[in-house]
This record gives C-alpha cells, sequence and structure tokens, in this order.
C-alpha cells in the first residue's frame, strides 16, 4: 500500500504520478484510480463453544472425505433448514448496505446473526479465512475479505453468505447497490441474476450438468458479457465444497456428470462487464477483474428432484426469490 495519499486534482496522463516515482501518471497509478482498494482487516471473532462447529474451524485445514452425491430425505431436510437460515440472514446483511457502512461492520453483522441461529459461519478459518463472509465489491469477483472500507454511493457489493447449521451447510449470495448506482452496472446485475436463473431451469433429471453452464453463457452473450471461468458452483452438503463442480461456460467437461434426483449443488455464476479473465491481489484471496471493470454474482444452492428443481436457499425470504422476468 502507497503511504502517499492521491492528490485533490489528478495529473494529466503523461504529467509526472503524484506519488513521486517519477514515471507518467498514466504509466503509473492512474489504472488503479477508481479500483477498490484493501483497507484495514480486523482481528478475528471466535464464535461460542456451544455452537457445532466443521472440522476446519479449530485448525483452518479442509480435510476431505467421500460423501454421497445423493442425499438421503433425512439430509436434504436439514440443507434445507441451514439453506432457509443462510437465505435470511443474507436479506438482513443486504438491508443494511448504505453509503459509509464498512464490510467490516458487514461481517461483525452477519457473523453474530448467524450465531444468533446457532448456527456456525462456514467462511471463518476455511482454508485459514479470517471473516465470517465474503463481500465483493465493483472489480472484486468473489471472496472480498471484509475490511475498514467504507462503502461508497455507486457501489456494488456482492455477499456471500454460507451457514453450518445441523451438520450441513447453507451457501447462497446476491450483489446490492449502494445507494444510486449507474445503470450500466444496474444492467450488469439485473443480468447476472437472470443468468443464474436460466442456470437454475436447466436443472432437470438425467441431464448432464453442462447444460446449466451452457443456459448461462448464452444469456449473458447476448449482452458480450464476460463469464468467469476460475471460479465455479460445487456439490455441497456435510461439506462446504464437494466433488461436483458446476461450471457456468458452455464447456464438455461437464457433459459426464448426470443430474440425479437428490443431488446438492450450488448456481453462482459470476458475470463481466469487460473480460472473462481473473487476477488474483497478493492476499491470494481475493479476485477481481483483469481489466478492472465491474462484475456481479447471484448464488443459489439447489436440489435436483424427480421432475426438476428445488431452490434450497430460495422461496419468499429470499433475496432472489423467482426469476425476475416472471415477476
Ligand atoms: N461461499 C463461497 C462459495 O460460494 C465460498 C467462500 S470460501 C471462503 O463457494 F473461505 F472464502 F469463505
Ligand atoms: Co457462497
Ligand atoms: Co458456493
Amino acid at each position: 500500500m502507497s503511504t502517499v495519499a492521491p492528490p485533490q486534482t489528478l495529473p494529466q496522463a503523461n504529467d509526472p504520478c503524484w506519488c513521486g516515482s517519477g514515471r507518467k501518471y498514466k504509466r503509473c497509478h492512474r489504472p488503479l484510480e477508481g479500483r477498490v482498494m484493501q483497507g484495514e482487516i480486523s482481528p478475528y471473532r471466535p464464535v461460542p463453544a456451544h455452537i457445532a462447529r466443521p472440522s476446519y474451524a479449530d485448525t483452518g485445514r479442509v480435510e476431505r472425505w467421500d460423501e454421497p452425491r445423493v442425499k438421503s430425505p433425512e439430509i436434504i431436510g436439514r440443507m434445507r433448514h441451514s439453506g432457509k437460515v443462510a437465505a435470511e440472514i443474507l436479506r438482513l446483511a443486504g438491508a443494511m448496505v448504505a453509503p459509509g457502512v464498512t464490510t467490516d461492520v458487514i461481517d461483525v453483522y452477519v457473523h453474530d446473526l448467524t450465531i444468533e441461529r446457532n448456527a456456525y459461519p462456514s467462511p471463518l478459518n476455511y482454508h485459514g479465512s479470517r471473516k465470517s463472509v465474503c463481500t465483493s465489491v465493483n472489480e472484486v469477483i468473489c471472496h472480498g475479505i471484509p475490511d475498514s472500507r467504507a462503502l461508497r454511493d455507486g457501489d456494488i457489493i456482492n455477499i456471500d453468505v454460507t451457514a453450518y447449521l445441523g451438520g450441513v451447510h447453507g451457501d447462497t449470495n446476491a450483489t446490492f447497490f449502494v445507494g444510486d448506482v449507474d445503470p450500466e452496472s444496474r444492467k450488469l446485475v439485473q443480468v447476472t441474476e437472470e443468468c443464474m436463473w436460466k442456470g437454475i431451469e436447466a436443472v432437470r433429471p438425467d441431464r448432464p450438468v453442462s447444460d446449466i453452464g451452457k443456459a448461462i453463457e448464452d444469456h449473458a452473450k447476448k449482452f458480450r458479457y464476460g463469464v468467469v471461468k476460475a471460479f465455479v458452483g460445487h456439490g455441497i452438503g456435510e461439506q462446504f465444497h464437494t466433488d461436483i463442480q458446476i461450471l457456468h461456460y458452455a464447456d464438455t467437461r461437464g457433459s459426464t456428470t448426470i443430474m440425479r434426483p437428490g443431488m446438492t449443488f450450488t448456481i453462482e455464476p459470476m458475470i463481466n462487464l469487460g473480460t472473462w479473465q481473473h487476477r488474483m491481489w497478493d492476499d491470494d484471496w481475493t479476485a477481481v477483474t483483469a481489466d478492472g471493470k465491474r462484475t456481479a454474482q447471484f448464488e443459489h444452492m439447489i436440489l435436483v428432484t424427480d421432475d426438476g428443481f428445488d431452490v434450497l436457499t430460495g422461496g419468499e425470504g429470499a433475496v432472489s426469490p423467482y426469476a425476475p422476468w416472471k415477476r
């Protein structure tokens, strides 16, 4: 991080940069202007001992074991509950989004709401993650770490909530507007929500999971948006992420996994105004668009049923309760 603050009036493109590097402004700090800057990350918040925790909570190491892809009715019942709890927390967290609110304050709120519901915030210590929710602003694709950065009028923010309750995870996210957002960004967020629902509506037993990515990419292409490839939907249940992968773009690799009644996975497309390519911040967590343009995401946890799908994080209380074009 730079210790020199940017000046009130910025230099011309070919003038020396304000930071004192001696390079031209256009070759130095100009590409970073308007980008999200990392703030201070607050200390780890513990979870009370009476709350049942996943095995990684104490170690930060994620053990993987074989988990049946098709869940028993009993597990599905528990996932319905953890899904509902996650959806409620997401809605409440979204309601506090406003200019001036820091992502750290959102993290504390999600942490407390989760604990109040006797659930463990799944992101906390998952692969060593130090926060209870992911907050991804503007060009941040996913896995944004809550910090002291205050939301600004015109930002967009994705909040990704996962709650562990009854021995299973419930995972859902949505993108929210901060105050007055420009039309181009609003359109991106709307189409991204549509992309998620197009993917969900492609869920049918005995069809390959590649139908989902194809439906999503077909819709995104109409608007010339980029579809992120590096992050995918995932099987979920007693483990946060299981072996099923749900690509959000058309790819034959998804054609050998066939959807069966009782399977549970997430659909969580990340759609970009510009290129589909990503970069990592040097914190090795935060993924941003390679061109710095904005990106949006929506996520639901889905059950394959005998004749289609069920949205385990959906229903009346959800941020995205049903396909937007059917409202
Ligand atoms: N909730 C994210 C997902 O949809 C995963 C977050 S992992 C974390 O898969 F460690 F960053 F929390
Ligand atoms: Co998620
Ligand atoms: Co997920």
